[in-house]
């Protein structure tokens, strides 16, 4: 069978933006640093009070039909990713799919709709499943659109308010895509856990001291299973790494385990050998153990080296610059991430084509997912289609005030009168909770 994977992409930000370092800081009383050193943001994106799922993944996957000259029938298969539903028992895609046969000739009547959970790490999956759906050969040569749609907001006064978020990435997955092809490598680590739920309740209950252990623990396991199938992959065989990113600090620290190939240098695994007493590949089980022990201490000693500060630079913080400016979109952030690394790439003129990009997805709950794509050679076309910047920079920001407001409209209370922010422009509007939205 032919190569399957991403063949185009879309995101839609919330038109609204909230600057951390000048209106939240002051706000909060905090030294506006914080932000942008320690968490790594300059602002974030917030649906106005018209905006919601529903309404930022139709706008995203509309603009992706238009842009792709998709019709209904080319589409099988309908998969929403989202943390932020409200509907226990109607998926949020047949809300989409609503929109979106309001505006394209024909309906959805034979796609396969569904609504995926498992915190942020539900988009993967999404594109997982797709994935396995046409490689089963049971899409009839259709593609399938998968829409990770979240708006990511913590109770006010809690330490993950400064990491907030929103917005919608849609992904068409196909045979022959012109964006990446995805590998039928993965390698997962996966726990109960619950530093991070929303048991029946609109914002997290979170430990978030605890979510960033849990991230990378899940993560580092993923890696390892990863290794299992992947053994001989080496750091500069990946152009990019882009992780899940609540917010680029976490990334900062998560950046390690992308690197982690490097104990396959032979020197490197002597060395390690040599405190263990014997080959890791020959190790008992017992051994591994202190093995694991000896790699955590020599990563350790990595991570403010020359090398692997240069290799950040070029592989892993290229893929934070639209989380700089957008904060957490939960179930679609990696896509975000992905993308950056490619519009990073564009803009500098890189040849790609070929090039492979390894993916660190992560859900809380919890769960990472560790996967390598190949980059194909429409991939300059797809980006260059992008229209994010010119999103980001139409946003309206918003005072401290106002966000008090529009927080308290998206804590399901939307179907109130409230003040608007900015004008909507022929998309998809709000028209109250269960009811079809409405184009203006
Ligand atoms: P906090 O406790 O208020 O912040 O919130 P802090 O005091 O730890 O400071 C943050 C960083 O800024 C630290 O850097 C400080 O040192 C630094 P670090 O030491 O960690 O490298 N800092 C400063 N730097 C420069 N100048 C200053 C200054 N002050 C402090 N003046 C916390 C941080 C992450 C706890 C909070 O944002 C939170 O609860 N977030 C929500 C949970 C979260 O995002 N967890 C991440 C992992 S779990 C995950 O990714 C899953 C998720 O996306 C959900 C899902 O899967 O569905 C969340």
């Amino acid at each position: 069978m032919s190569a399957v994977g991403i063949d185009a992409i879309e995101i839609w930000t919330g038109k609204l933006e909230l600057d951390l370092p000048n209106t939240f800081a002051p706000a909060k009383n905090e030294d506006p640093e914080k932000y942008t050193k320690g968490l790594g943001l300059q602002t974030s994106s917030f649906p106005d009070t018209y905006e919601d799922i529903v309404t930022m993944g139709a706008n995203a996957a509309k603009r992706l039909m238009d842009r792709k000259d998709l019709m209904p029938d080319d589409i099988g298969r309908i998969d929403v990713a989202t943390e932020s539903a409200f509907d226990n028992s109607k998926p949020v895609s047949t809300y989409i799919a609503g929109c979106l046969e309001r505006v394209h000739d024909g309906d959805f009547h034979h796609a396969n709709k569904g609504e995926r959970k498992f915190a942020c790490v539900s988009g993967t999956q999404s594109i997982d499943d797709a994935y396995n759906w046409i490689r089963a050969g049971r899409h009839r040569g259709r593609s399938a659109l998968v829409i990770a749609t979240d708006t990511a907001l913590y109770a006010r006064g809690d330490p993950g308010e400064a990491t907030q978020g929103a917005g919608a990435v849609a992904m068409l997955i196909s045979e022959d895509p012109s964006l990446v092809e995805l590998s039928n490598e993965q390698g997962y680590g996966s726990a109960d856990e619950t530093d991070f739920l929303k048991p029946n309740q609109q914002f997290p209950s979170v430990d978030g001291k605890r979510s960033m252990q849990v991230y990378l623990a899940r993560m580092r396991e993923a890696v390892e299973d990863f290794e299992s199938v992947a053994w001989d992959m080496q750091p500069e065989d990946f152009a990019y790494i882009p992780f899940h990113t609540p917010f680029p600090g976490m990334v900062r620290k998560a950046g390690l385990l992308g690197y982690r190939h490097t104990i396959r240098d032979t020197e490197v695994e002597d060395e390690l050998a040599e405190q263990i007493g014997r080959q890791p590949r020959e190790a008992e089980y017992d051994d591994w153990e202190a093995y694991e022990e000896a790699i955590r201490a020599y990563m350790d000693q990595l991570k403010d080296t020359d090398e692997y500060l240069d290799w950040y630079d070029r592989v892993i913080e290229p893929t934070l610059d639209i989380s700089r400016r957008v904060g957490n979109w939960y179930t679609g952030s990696v896509h975000v991430a992905r993308a950056s690394a490619l519009k990073h790439a564009l803009e500098t003129d890189r040849s790609l084509a070929g090039e492979k990009l390894l993916i660190g997805s992560y859900g809380s709950g919890a769960q990472a997912e560790i996967h390598a794509e190949t980059v194909q050679d429409g991939w300059r076309e797809e980006i260059e289609a992008l229209s994010i910047d010119e999103q980001l920079e139409r946003r309206y920001d918003i005072s401290y005030e106002e966000y008090e407001k529009v927080h308290d409209a998206h804590n399901h209370d939307m179907d109130r009168e409230v003040e608007e922010f900015t004008q909507p422009e022929g998309e998809f509007v709000h028209a109250g909770w269960g009811r079809m939205n409405e184009r203006k």
